[in-house]
């Protein structure tokens, strides 16, 4: 696999970084993922506005005019041998000579950038939906900065490994927040609700893109916070990340999500939804218009 570190393309298995660098001692840095469809990335520059957002919010200056990401994005695409990719772009504080919290002096951030084949769920799990679990929010206050600090995440998300389930569905004081690397969605009574983009939740492009969708269809929606209770008497819910797109959920801690027939099956605004996804995804993302 193809890789980018510090100005230089290379095989993913010659990139070497520092044993100080702040991302290996602190995770003191901020990444992206950027879903690539047929060779075009999907949303580059909605990606790199929430890269820049990330940068703010942990006080690093970006190394890069975005002119310049695009080029060295588009040159890792062009050398990695698929077509449907995921580039993973991370940026840290730098390597010091010492170890000390506070930031360091004249230190250049590390830039690493490696890109991935995109595969996405099974068919099996597209056609059936996945189970979740949930677990309480453990995460700090800033969770719409997509930082590399990742262990509160890591740790929730094992929970559901560990008994053979696809993904957390994480609460806040009673609240939905999200999925431990992707955004939820419900429906009850034929509207789909999600809860609103503030510091509680990653601003997801995906979830941009379903609300989108239900808006040029005019499948009502409304951008809410979501109850505990409402999350599990839900008609429907699904997932949404670049790389699962849009996951129907079929049972929640075991239980099977919705009532009567399609219990514990992807009901019909999930489906309906992620056909209108499939749709934009042939026909707008797979030709660089999106
Ligand atoms: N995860 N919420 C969290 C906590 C996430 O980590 C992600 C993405 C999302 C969905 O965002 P988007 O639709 O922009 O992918 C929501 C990426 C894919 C990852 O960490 O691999």
């Amino acid at each position: 696999m193809k890789a980018y570190l510090d100005g230089q393309f290379l095989p993913l298995s010659e990139a070497r970084i520092s044993p100080l660098d702040r991302g290996f001692l602190y995770a003191d840095g901020v990444y992206e993922v950027i879903p690539v469809y047929s060779r075009f990335p999907f949303r580059i520059d909605e990606h790199l506005r929430r890269f820049q957002d990330s940068f703010d919010g942990i006080r690093l200056a970006n190394p890069h005019t975005n002119d310049e990401w695009r080029a060295i994005i588009l040159r890792l695409i062009a050398e990695s041998g698929f077509d449907d990719q995921q580039v993973y772009i991370q940026v840290t504080r730098g390597a010091d000579i010492k170890r000390d919290q506070c930031f360091p002096k004249s230190v250049p951030p590390t830039v690493f950038l490696f890109s991935a084949p995109l595969t996405g769920p099974s068919a099996v799990q597209r056609e059936a939906g996945v189970a979740v679990i949930t677990a309480p929010d453990m995460r700090w206050s800033r969770c719409d900065l997509k930082t590399v600090s990742l262990l509160p995440n890591i740790l929730t998300r094992q929970l559901s490994a560990d008994v053979g389930c696809t993904e957390t569905i994480m609460l806040r004081d009673g609240l939905l927040t999200e999925g431990s690397a992707t955004n939820i969605f419900m429906v009850k009574d034929g509207v789909i609700v999600t809860p609103p983009k503030d510091h509680r939740i990653l601003p997801g492009i995906t979830y941009d893109v379903v609300l989108e969708l239900a808006a040029r269809h005019k499948a009502p929606h409304e951008i809410r916070p979501v109850t505990e209770a409402e999350l599990r008497s839900a008609d429907e819910l699904w997932m949404t990340s670049s790389t699962k797109e849009v996951l129907a959920i079929a049972t929640l801690d075991g239980q099977p999500v919705g009532k009567g027939a399609l219990a514990g099956k992807p009901g019909p605004v999930t489906r309906q939804l992620h056909a209108w996804f499939c749709t934009y995804k042939e026909e707008v993302m797979r030709h660089g218009d999106a």
